[in-house]
């Protein structure tokens, strides 16, 4: 029998303000149930001055060495599409931010949305050689879009840390996949902007598209028949995407397609982003937390994961909750962050969407705003300067 291997903890941050989207609906004059119905999105969740992918990704990451330590990791995985360097790899400033062992390969991965999903089954993988090593998985976004674009009510920000190893506590990640990769220009966002362009009703098709050719592939490799799945966590750019995208993937896949049915499929995935927007790479692990963090009794339940990264490229593939998975989450502490986060006013939200890296040699000291763990400085001579606050 193989040991089985998946994710042993799941831990997320957030940025710490939040933006209600009645405040946009406000600015554009777009009636606020667009985006409360339409897209399915209430609040977005922004991060402080000196916040950014590495800050939350590593607050994510520290509750996971907090509880489990360090032992074992020889390999963080930093999944991002807001990288912040062209060379260095973020998750070097998280691998001393956090002291993890200098024995650790530390590297990036870059695929829109998608990356992280590359990241678990390279962790589950590097497992599969060497069943006493953990790897460290991190999915770390800021989504931002123009202001007045058809994205802005999806922008969002957090991450998700992941410790992947043999007999998880939470998940475990079941063999086999079905994967895509489509060259298409549904989202994209070339080098020196900050906001992406994106072809909004193009990329809900190609998505469709995608989760589509991704259950076919998954069904020629022999995985597990529709029926066999109870739960589903999708990407979700916008909570509506993902009922779009699971009423797509039954149709497909010809399961039941009875809408109370698709609901109870997806519902609960749902809770977490809606209320935080669109974190990118971390949105589908965000979605699995959601889903833990419920009140439904989970044990044995099989998932369908449909992760879906712009450009594009998507994989299906299957985990199964693990029995007594309850001991072993946060629900009080996550469900704490998301009210505590404080929230900003139209003007307040302009600033920071006028933020920019500075391109000036020189100092460049940040304001200190951030209630987690760590927070960027400032810069010098455009290093980033990353500090510890408890
Ligand atoms: P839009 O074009 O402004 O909105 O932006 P719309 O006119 O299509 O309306 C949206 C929905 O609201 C529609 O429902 C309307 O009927 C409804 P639908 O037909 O879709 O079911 N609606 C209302 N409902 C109730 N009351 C009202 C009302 N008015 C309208 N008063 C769009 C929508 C998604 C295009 C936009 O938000 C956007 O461009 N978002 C960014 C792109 C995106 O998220 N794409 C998703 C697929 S691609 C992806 O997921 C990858 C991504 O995360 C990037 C990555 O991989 O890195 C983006």
């Amino acid at each position: 029998m193989t040991t089985p291997i998946g994710i042993h903890d799941l831990a997320f941050a957030t940025g710490s303000r939040v933006l209600d989207l009645s405040v946009i609906a406000v600015r554009l004059g777009t009636e606020i149930e667009k985006y409360t119905i339409g897209i399915g999105q209430e609040r977005m969740s922004i991060p402080a001055a000196d916040e950014d992918i590495v800050t939350m990704g590593a607050a994510a990451a520290k509750q996971i060495i907090d509880r489990h330590g360090a032992e074992g990791i020889r390999t963080v995985l930093f999944a991002t599409e807001t990288g912040i360097d062209q060379s260095k790899a973020a998750g070097v400033y998280v691998h001393q931010l956090l002291e993890l062992p200098t024995t650790c390969r530390v590297v990036e991965l870059k695929q829109a949305c998608y990356s992280a999903t590359a990241a678990l089954q390279f962790a589950t993988a590097l497992v599969v050689c060497d069943p006493r090593q953990r790897v460290l998985v991190i999915a770390s976004d800021v989504a931002r879009y123009e202001l007045g674009s058809s994205g802005e009510p999806t922008q969002g920000a957090g991450a998700v840390a992941m410790l992947v190893a043999a007999d998880p506590d939470l998940v475990v990640i079941e063999p086999g996949s079905g994967v895509f990769t489509s060259d298409i220009m549904d989202f994209w966002r070339p080098n020196g902007r900050v906001t992406a362009l994106v072809d909004g009703k193009y990329s809900i098709r190609a998505y469709l598209q995608a989760v589509e050719n991704a259950w076919n592939d998954y069904s020629a490799q022999g995985g597990f028949p529709i029926s066999e799945f109870n739960r589903f966590c999708y990407h979700q750019p916008f909570t509506k995407m993902a009922s779009k995208a699971h009423r797509h993937l039954i149709k497909t896949a010809g399961g039941d397609l009875d809408p109370a049915v698709l609901d109870a499929q997806i519902a609960p995935t749902l809770k977490y982003n809606r209320v935080i927007g669109n974190t990118y790479t971390a949105s589908i692990y965000l979605a699995l937390l959601s889903l833990l963090d419920s009140d439904e009794e989970l044990d044995e339940t099989k998932i369908g994961f449909l992760s879906y990264g712009s450009g594009s490229v998507a994989e299906f593939f299957a985990g199964t909750v693990q029995p007594g998975y309850r001991k072993h989450l946060r629900s009080e502490e996550n469900r704490s962050v998301l009210a505590a986060r404080v929230p900003i006013d139209a003007s307040e939200y302009l600033t920071w969407h006028e933020r920019r890296d500075p391109t000036e040699l020189g100092d460049f000291a940040l304001p200190n705003e951030t209630p987690g763990p760590f927070r960027l400085a400032g810069f010098t001579d455009l290093k980033r300067d990353y500090a510890v606050t408890q």
